[in-house]
């Protein structure tokens, strides 16, 4: 897929380095499009595009900046679909992402877990997309298309390289396919909303198995318990390459202010996005600290957390407001922690994890830190 992207650049190289003869060659395509859409083509969407691109690159004498479109439902969002959008933002200079509308994934799909705010608040603050479109529709229509391609100056329409079929049967983005502005990417696999929605059924039906085994007190059959927590485990594999591919690679500057904050951040969700934001807006850098499964587990039960703490860690290394992480970190903030990281400043949300709520309120955790944050500011 990234040789098709590339295998087509000699057109946009040959527009900027023989203006003439590839402007005779537009005209030509040009005129051929005018007599297509006059016969009811397509072919219309893409030759005046093309042709004013030709037009606009010669005047500015620079290279025309690729804008990529990449729509989804995006319903609890999940590391494969922060992975999608990066492969989208890697194919093109800026992405503009379209959030499908919960009326018409309830037509496509069933309805979405996520509300249509919630869902844009967490594609929004994912650090490779650059605009969003709310209300998008789940296929690519005549009609959006044109929007895609005229308003909002679209050059490629990408999706991942499963099928995406309408409930007839029909791909959903067959004519961005014909006048060739499709690209794909890869999927990442491992993970989707449904397997997500199957790992929280599944916790809830073993913490009250668990809950009912208690109140009868009879004897649990171990073997069934291992099975029941299998069945909910990850298929993800992480690799340090994916990591690398979601960090910043980029360390606090010698004077900057390092921000500090916890959590289990499970099912990152955008009451997440709206703290990370908060927390990073007090500061230069914001290090997170992702707690290990095990932390998790032993505060809030051992079904918990529902993904593990490699997915967990790249949701939060994909926000844009996270500079760095700490892959399993612990449930106290350490002196060594302070020194290291050159923490200047803890903080700590005032709402419980367990709520999910848009907007959360900072509260700073000053003892036993406090002499910290003050010695390091006042350096
Ligand atoms: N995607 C991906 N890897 C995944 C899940 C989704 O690359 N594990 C891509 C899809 O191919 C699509 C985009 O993310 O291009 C948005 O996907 P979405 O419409 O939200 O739904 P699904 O493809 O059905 O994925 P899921 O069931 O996880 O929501």
């Amino acid at each position: 897929m990234t040789m098709e992207y590339e295998s087509n650049s000699w057109i946009w190289d040959g527009l900027y380095y023989y203006p003439h003869f590839f402007g005779g060659l537009m005209l030509t395509a040009a005129l051929l499009g005018v007599s297509t859409s006059y016969f009811g083509g397509i072919g219309v969407f893409s030759l005046p595009h093309l042709w004013s691109d030709c037009f606009h690159k010669k005047k500015c004498g620079k290279k025309k900046r690729v804008r990529v479109y990449m729509d989804g439902c995006f319903d609890l969002m999940h590391y494969g679909h922060a992975n999608a959008l990066r492969q989208a933002k890697a194919l093109g200079d800026e992405l503009v992402v379209g959030v499908v509308s919960d009326e018409e994934i309830i037509a496509n799909k069933g309805p979405p877990v996520l509300s249509m705010e919630e869902r844009l608040a967490l594609v929004s603050g994912l650090k490779w997309v650059d605009e969003v479109i709310a209300n998008a529709p789940y296929a690519i229509t005549e009609q959006f298309m044109n929007r895609l391609f005229n308003e909002h100056k679209i050059d490629y329409i990408i999706h991942g390289d499963d099928p995406c079929l309408l409930p007839d049967g029909t791909d959903a983005y067959a004519l961005a396919k014909k006048v060739g502005r499709y690209k794909q990417i890869k999927r990442t696999e491992g993970v989707s909303s449904t397997d997500i929605v199957g790992r929280i059924l599944s916790s809830m039906e073993d913490t009250k198995a668990c809950e009912d085994h208690n109140n009868a007190s009879l004897p649990r059959d171990p073997l069934r318990a291992i099975q029941s927590k299998d069945a909910h485990l990850s298929q993800f594999l992480p690799t340090s390459r994916r990591i690398v591919q979601f960090s910043n690679c980029k360390g606090p500057g010698p004077n900057a202010r390092v921000v500090y904050i916890d959590g289990a951040f499970d099912l990152f969700h955008a009451g997440h996005v709206e703290i990370l934001k908060k927390a990073r807006q007090l500061g230069d850098f914001l290090l997170v600290g992702i707690y290990t499964d095990q932390i998790v587990s032993e505060h809030r039960g051992s079904y918990h957390p529902i993904m593990h703490l490699h997915e967990r860690s790249l949701s939060v290394l994909a926000c844009r407001y996270v500079d760095e992480v700490i892959i399993g970190a612990p449930w106290e903030v350490t002196k060594d922690m302070i020194t290291t990281f050159n923490i200047c400043l803890v903080v700590h949300g005032t709402v419980s994890e367990t709520n999910t709520p848009l907007t959360v309120s900072l509260q700073f955790l000053y003892l036993p830190l406090i002499n910290y944050c003050i010695c390091y500011i006042h350096n």
